[in-house]
């Protein structure tokens, strides 16, 4: 029996977000540069995406660059932009002919103009699609949409758009850049750390948190499924006893 069909398909997480960690050391380990391992990252990246999609997981998301990731050094984040110019454009059609819709979320302002431009065209490109939606934080942190979030409500109920008694959580949530789309069931970080590192803070408030060691050039689908099924038993109370919720 494989691990994909040791899953319970009436227990599915729908969103699954991942901080994908592990790169530079993944490829230190090997004695190379930190840019190998983020292209054996891409590689990785093709192989959980569709094993998301195998599972009917309907959303993924994948934080793939930080706000603060812009510290690292110029040519690590130039090569990391031209590696996702480079990996977006040649995948494009193999994700619209899977039926992925791609999204991002983070700010865009901040990229390259040639890598939101790729990134646009993809976003078009595969928006009819009906299968897993594949979100992109890039330039994303969580400390950076609350606080746009705050001045767009501020701006709002200056404008007279919003009243400021209307403010509660399903308003609040309604300015973040994850508008439309569930809060994540469960979150992966690979790579060993167990840290949030900026990510989701808001829509993770009840998410059930996974962490491996492997690095995640190493990770695949079997061990997305173990994730999953690790998952599966957990018992998610949401603040109530356990003899209150119905299995
Ligand atoms: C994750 O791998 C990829 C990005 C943050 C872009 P790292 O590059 O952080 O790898 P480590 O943590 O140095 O091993
Ligand atoms: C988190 O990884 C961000 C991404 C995976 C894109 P980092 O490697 O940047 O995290 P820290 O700095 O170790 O917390
Ligand atoms: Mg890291």
């Amino acid at each position: 029996m494989s691990l994909l069909d040791k899953i319970d398909k009436n227990r599915l997480p729908a969103h699954v977000a991942i901080i994908m960690d592990g790169n530079g050391r993944w490829a230190k380990a090997r004695g190379l540069g930190r840019g190998e391992g983020h292209r054996e990252g891409v590689n990785a990246i093709r192989r959980v995406v569709e094993a998301a999609s195998k599972a009917s997981v309907q959303y993924l998301t994948l934080y793939a660059f930080s706000t603060e990731n812009w510290n690292r050094p110029t040519e690590e984040v130039k090569g990391l932009m031209d590696l996702m110019v480079y990996a977006i454009s040649r995948e494009t059609p193999d994700l619209k002919k899977n039926g992925v819709r791609i999204r991002s979320i983070g700010d865009m302002d901040r990229l390259p103009a040639y890598a939101r431009t790729a990134l646009g065209e993809c976003i078009r490109e595969t928006a009819e699609g009906t299968g897993l939606t594949l979100v992109l934080a890039l330039s994303y942190s969580s400390k950076w949409e609350l606080s746009t979030a705050a001045r767009n409500m501020a701006a709002d109920v200056v404008k007279g758009v919003l009243e400021e008694e209307d403010i509660d959580e399903e308003t609040f949530a309604g300015y973040l850049t994850t508008r439309d789309i569930p809060d994540p069931d469960l979150l992966i970080r690979t790579g060993g750390e167990q840290r949030i590192s900026n990510f989701l803070l808001w829509q993770c408030a009840y998410a059930e948190f996974y962490f491996t060691g492997t690095f995640w050039p190493d990770f695949g689908d079997d061990a997305l499924y173990e994730a999953i099924i690790e998952y599966q038993g957990r018992e998610r109370r949401y603040g109530k006893t356990s003899d209150q919720i119905e299995r």
